[in-house]
């Protein structure tokens, strides 16, 4: 088991270079499934949820090599397999996007169900109902979902979403893309990652218009080819860059950005009292004075993401008087990181999908436990921020999702060390 030890109030200077986002790359890997013939992905993150989709890949069939500089060729022409490893399916969430690919191209897939970061209940009705939709057979347990065509076959249909959601919105585009006709998705999700997906696949010769709008329309083709395509940078983990530079202060070019994608979480800290300066790919961060109280609810993009929540409660935590933090998406998310936040001094009285934080002073240096991806990540914020040592342990949840973390904040001036126990 390893963990991070973190001497605190350095403050963060310098510039860091934001990686290719997560949450796109777990889905265009899998989309790949789609193409017959060879897919270059660049600008792929090297964290362990998309070293798992690639063995996953690899096992039922795919060719997969990694090149040093970020770029994933993928080849899946000569996959068979439906029936991806349970096991490896289980270490992950984003796991759910085989279902949709598997089902597009053979048109049955038997996966078992994605395991990942448990903050709230998870369901997948919404990405089961589209494939319905879709005319799949559709057996689900405890464990697996089980899918093949219906009575009446495969093909486009009309699916408006109950929820926004982000994983149906995503798996109902990779199941339409090879099936006759057309699927148009209402009440879509609008992430930049959809935007991503859907830019990856019609690179491919997918036929997909109005994704990061609320209605996606795909018209099936018969065959996608291989073709080349550069993941777009994290939003999220270039919020955390942000939200640590503003707790911990100090004055830091976050490169590789896409700023349009940043304004929902850059509007809310510049109303905390961190200054940015935009620029084409680049956001100058800083953060000199004491940070002021403000009040967020997370909503789906465009709004303040819920994958930010953790990250900014910290900066209230530590903000000049009382902040209002909302959940909207995921509403026990709280639990996974308050008590331990609560262990470093902050005041944070958890009300229904409401948080009210006090500020205080200063936060203290304690033995925290990671206990989801985000959870992880605003913990090392506190650490940063602290007096004193912390020692964040659990880590495997944040090597999920942030690449070369401890070098990329050593690099700014931070204390923290990867340390085996
Ligand atoms: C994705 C992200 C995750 C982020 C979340 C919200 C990936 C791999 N993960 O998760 O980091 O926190 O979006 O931005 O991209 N819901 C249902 N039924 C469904 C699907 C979702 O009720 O079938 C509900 C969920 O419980 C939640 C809301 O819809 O309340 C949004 O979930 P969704 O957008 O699907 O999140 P994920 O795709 O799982």
């Amino acid at each position: 088991m390893a963990k991070y030890v973190i001497n605190g109030k350095n403050r963060l200077e310098g510039a860091v270079t934001i990686s290719g986002a997560k949450n796109a790359a777990v889905a265009i890997l899998p989309a790949a499934l789609l193409v017959s013939g060879k897919c270059r992905v660049e600008n792929v993150p090297d964290i362990s949820d998309v070293h798992i989709l690639l063995e996953i890949l690899k096992d039922i069939g795919a060719e997969v090599s990694w090149e040093d500089n970020g770029t994933v060729i993928l080849d899946c022409t000569g996959v068979t397999g439906t029936k991806p490893d349970p096991e490896l399916v289980c270490k992950m969430r984003a796991s759910y996007y085989l279902m949709g690919a598997l089902l597009s191209r053979f048109h049955k897939a038997h996966v078992a169900l994605p395991g990942g970061c448990n903050f709230a209940s998870r369901p997948i009705d919404q990405h089961i109902k589209g494939f319905r939709a879709l005319g799949a057979r559709v057996v689900e347990t405890e464990e697996y979902v089980n899918m093949k065509p219906g009575p009446n076959g495969l093909k486009g249909a009309r699916i408006t979403l109950d929820v926004v959601s982000v994983g149906a919105t995503m798996n109902i585009i990779m199941a339409a893309c090879l099936l006759p006709g057309k699927t148009v998705i209402e009440n879509a999700a609008k992430e930049p990652h959809i935007v991503d997906l859907a830019n990856f696949l019609n690179t491919m010769g997918a036929h997909i218009s109005g994704a990061g709008t609320d209605t996606v329309k795909i018209t099936g083709v018969e065959k996608l080819t291989g073709g080349t395509y550069a993941i777009i940078p994290d939003q999220i983990e270039a919020g955390t860059y942000i939200a640590a530079v503003a707790a911990a202060g100090g004055n830091v070019l976050v490169q590789n950005v896409i700023p349009k994608h940043m304004d929902c979480i850059t509007s809310k800290l510049e109303e905390m009292g961190v200054e940015f300066i935009n620029y084409d790919d680049a956001i100058q961060v800083i953060s000199e004075g004491q940070l002021q109280p403000t009040t967020v609810k997370t909503r789906p993009y465009p709004g303040f993401p819920t994958d930010m929540q953790a990250q900014v409660c910290v900066c209230m935590s530590i903000a000049d008087g009382t902040s209002r933090l909302t959940e909207s998406v995921y509403e026990t998310r709280f639990f996974g990181y308050c008590t331990e936040l609560a262990s470093m001094g902050a005041d944070i009285l958890i009300n229904g999908k409401t948080a009210i934080i006090t500020g205080q002073s200063n936060l203290q240096g304690a033995v925290v436990r990671a206990n989801d991806l985000r959870a992880g990540a605003a913990l090392i914020i506190a650490g940063l921020a602290a007096e004193g040592t912390t020692e964040v342990e659990n880590i495997h949840y944040i090597e999920r999702g942030y690449e070369h973390l401890v070098e990329k904040l050593t690099a700014l001036g931070a204390d923290i060390r990867r340390v085996e126990d």
